[in-house]
């Protein structure tokens, strides 16, 4: 389906007359609209009925009625259009005066909500489809009826689907297109048989379950009780059984055909609810309820429009900072965001279920569990961290029906590219202000390599259109840059290319895409740093644990080391080998760090992280921890503010195109509070020194608000920090987490 440009509603012919036949409530409001907004030099109204006429003319709903419908149809010219709104099963009746007396320049449409049996009947009577002729369905209405329920209003923000077919003429397609955008409607177009299935399901079923229900509790004996009580449930599900039975009649027959089938799977789904009370099935009732709630939820949002994280668009949270502080006791930080992202992707396209604990339900990973429902997969929850995905194997995604919003993700959206390049549909790629000024060539580069067809923003940044059907080639490539966004990336397309595709990375980053690959069964080579494999494989869905995050430790290490008298343990931390820069780095400075309880869960090695403060000291940071380390620095930058001597960073260019310029946002931040932070092109020197109270910006990123918090510890006076709402991206309940462990930080809602 595609919503279509709204053409300026002067494509109407100026002097053009609207003649709707039928002034029941949708041709009334639709005469009283276009009448009260201009859009017709005259609004004729027809009806069989003298008394509709009369009220019609009685409430302004027309500027004029005509009961001899031949002679009104004769008299209208080019650039006239004439609407058909009549129940149903009387369309084919007026179809025949039109095909007698209207003229073929003309154009019709109609408001029938099935179309198929319409389109049937023009055929007939026309003896082929005319080009005059534009088959619509206003979706609006309420359970109301009649031309005294006409509302000026109806159509405002709702839908109109026009199902034009191959002889229909564009000049009336577009004319037709812009009455319904006039009054208000946004309009789209769909195929007559997509059309009647998705109204199937979507309208004409509900309407009939709730005539059922009504009909099934009003012939029980104790009828008059059970109406009694029967609010709530009740009330909303069975609002519209007070529709017009009439038009119901002659919807249900019209399209009996899609209706059925529908009807068919949902008493099967009843049947097997109702096998599942009779044994008690709870974990059955369960899988449906939860199910149902996610994708009610969904489409809600898809119903409101809404962006999916709400909450960023909220007014601004600042973070204000007592000084000082000791940190003690234990704590469990959420779920790394890299094998969130990853377990969503890779369990959405393997086969069977995939059931993730531990899984962060920070907003940008949400953002991606939010893509692949757009794509059509079932997932469940997220509830405590606990997602069950229901895969759908590799050639298993679905055409989303818009873009896909990835809010401030970067991770999301390039590693999404690369599965999206071999897919069949086209799809477009979006994101918050930040995203949007993100570096994308570096995916969108190789990915043409590989014969994918993705176009970018000016500048190489979002939004992405991906064009679906490009078979992909394999490639060998070397990566210009450390990058584990882009190496993943190019493994996912290496999934849809034919043959083996291998990637070379100049220095080793985060391999969680190689060992979850491996954990759903999937050969993955890896030979020093060159990682491999071979498309047209299958995965596996199994269980996934996904260990607390070490990028959201990383504040509270830095915390525990420079709060003198901290003692602190973080549990089941992941310390995946490619992820402990940060670990290695504050040992080099002196970090008191032990590892206790190392083991693995779920391919990935894990451990309780004890942190007692200790004395650190500047270093210059080995180059080659820099890619093991890459999202720790703007915290371990506060370390070396409290760090005797100078601290060196080179070789940290990739900082600078993070969700901010880390390095000059670090740097500006730093410099208000009192501390010498000199940037380079490539990284930072920064001597320790006294923080001092003040006032900085996270500029929205996430890591320089949690970094300039924990500065706290060691300042003279409060910090306040501006910009906080994007803590929530990868760390919700930053806030709570931190006061357990004696922090002294509250939010300030601006
Ligand atoms: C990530 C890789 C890193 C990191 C990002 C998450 C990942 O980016 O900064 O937060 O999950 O693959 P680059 O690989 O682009 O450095």
């Amino acid at each position: 389906m595609t919503d279509s440009p709204l053409p300026s509603v002067n494509k109407v012919a100026p002097g053009g007359r609207l003649l709707v036949i039928g002034l029941g409530l949708i041709g009334g409001s639709l005469s009283l609209a276009a009448r009260q907004r201009h859009l017709f030099s005259e609004v004729i109204g027809a009806s069989r009925s003298p008394e509709t006429l009369r009220k019609a003319l009685e409430l302004g709903v027309v500027d004029r009625v005509e009961s001899d419908l031949p002679m009104v149809l004769a008299s209208l010219r080019a650039g006239d259009i004439v609407v058909v709104g009549v129940p149903t099963l009387t369309v084919p009746k007026i179809i025949a005066q039109l095909q007698e007396y209207l003229p073929p320049e003309v154009s019709f449409t109609d408001v029938a909500s099935v179309k198929g049996s319409i389109v049937t009947a023009v055929k007939a009577i026309y003896g082929t489809v005319p080009e005059q002729f534009v088959p619509g369905h206003p979706i609006a209405g309420s359970e109301k009826s009649g031309v005294s329920a006409s509302l000026p209003d109806l159509y405002d923000d709702h839908r109109v689907i026009l199902t034009p077919l191959a002889a229909t003429a564009e000049v009336h397609t577009a004319r037709v297109r812009a009455m319904w955008s006039g009054v208000g409607a946004t309009v789209s177009e769909m195929s007559v048989e997509e059309h009647d299935e998705v109204l199937a399901a979507t309208s004409h079923l509900p309407h009939l379950l709730a005539y059922s229900l009504v009909d099934t509790l009003a012939s029980m004996e104790e009828n008059r009780e059970i109406f009694r009580y029967a609010a709530g449930g009740f009330r909303d599900f069975t609002r519209i059984a007070a529709s017009d039975p009439i038009m119901w009649h002659d919807i249900t027959l019209a399209n009996s055909a899609a209706i059925v089938e529908v009807l068919d799977s949902v008493t099967s789904h009843l049947q097997s609810l109702r096998t599942a009370i009779l044994s008690g099935d709870s974990e059955h009732l369960l899988g449906v309820f939860t199910r149902a709630k996610e994708a009610r939820h969904h489409f809600q949002i898809m119903l409101d429009n809404k962006a999916y994280l709400q909450t960023m668009d909220s007014t601004e949270i600042q973070y204000r900072v007592e000084a000082g502080g000791v940190l003690q006791g234990q704590a469990r930080v959420p779920g790394d965001k890299s094998i969130s992202h990853r377990a969503i992707m890779l369990g959405s396209l393997a086969e069977g279920i995939t059931e993730v604990s531990g899984f962060l339900e920070g907003e940008d990973s949400l953002a991606t569990l939010q893509a692949f429902r757009d794509m059509g997969v079932v997932i469940e929850g997220p509830d405590k961290g606990r997602v069950v995905i229901h895969g759908v194997g590799l050639q298993g995604l679905k055409a989303p029906a818009g873009p896909l919003y990835l809010g401030n993700s970067g991770t999301s959206m390039r590693l999404l590219v690369g599965i999206l390049a071999g897919q069949t549909f086209d799809s477009v790629l979006t994101g918050d202000e930040s995203l949007s000024t993100r570096p994308m060539k570096r995916v969108a580069d190789p990915l043409a390599l590989m014969g994918a067809e993705i176009e970018t923003g000016e500048g190489g940044t979002p939004p992405l259109r991906i064009l679906g059907n490009h078979s992909l080639q394999s490639i060998d490539y070397n990566l210009p840059m450390a990058s584990a966004q882009v190496k993943s990336c190019l493994l996912l397309a290496g999934l849809y290319a034919n043959g083996e595709t291998s990637v070379t990375e100049p220095a080793p980053t985060r391999d969680h895409t190689e060992r979850m690959l491996r954990g759903f069964g999937y050969e993955v080579k890896t030979d020093k740093g060159r990682v491999s494999l071979n498309g047209d494989g299958v995965l596996q869905g199994g269980p996934i644990d996904v260990p607390s995050d070490i990028s959201s430790a990383t504040f509270f290490m830095v915390a525990a080391s420079i709060a003198e008298g901290s003692d602190i343990t973080l549990s089941h931390v992941g310390i995946n080998p490619t992820r402990i820069g940060v670990i290695n780095i504050l040992r080099l400075m002196g970090g008191d760090i032990t590892l206790l309880n190392e083991r693995l869960a779920g391919g990935e090695p894990v451990a309780d992280i004890r942190v007692r403060s200790s004395v650190l000291k500047g270093i210059a940071i080995p180059e080659e921890q820099v890619p093991l380390a890459i999202d720790e620095f703007p915290a371990i930058f506060v370390a070396a503010a409290c760090a005797e001597g100078t601290t060196l960073l080179t070789g940290a260019e990739e900082l600078r195109v993070k969700e901010s310029d880390r390095i000059q946002a670090m740097a500006d931040g730093l410099a208000i509070l009192g501390i010498s932070a000199k940037p380079t092109a490539d990284g930072i020197v920064i001597e320790g020194g006294q923080i001092q109270s003040g006032e900085v910006d996270s500029l929205g990123d996430h890591r320089i608000a949690m970094s300039f918090a924990i500065a706290g510890l060691r300042a003279s006076g409060p910090i306040l920090i501006r910009n906080c709402n994007n803590v929530a991206t990868s760390f919700p309940g930053f806030v709570d987490v931190s006061n357990s462990l004696g922090l002294k930080l509250g939010e300030v809602n601006q």
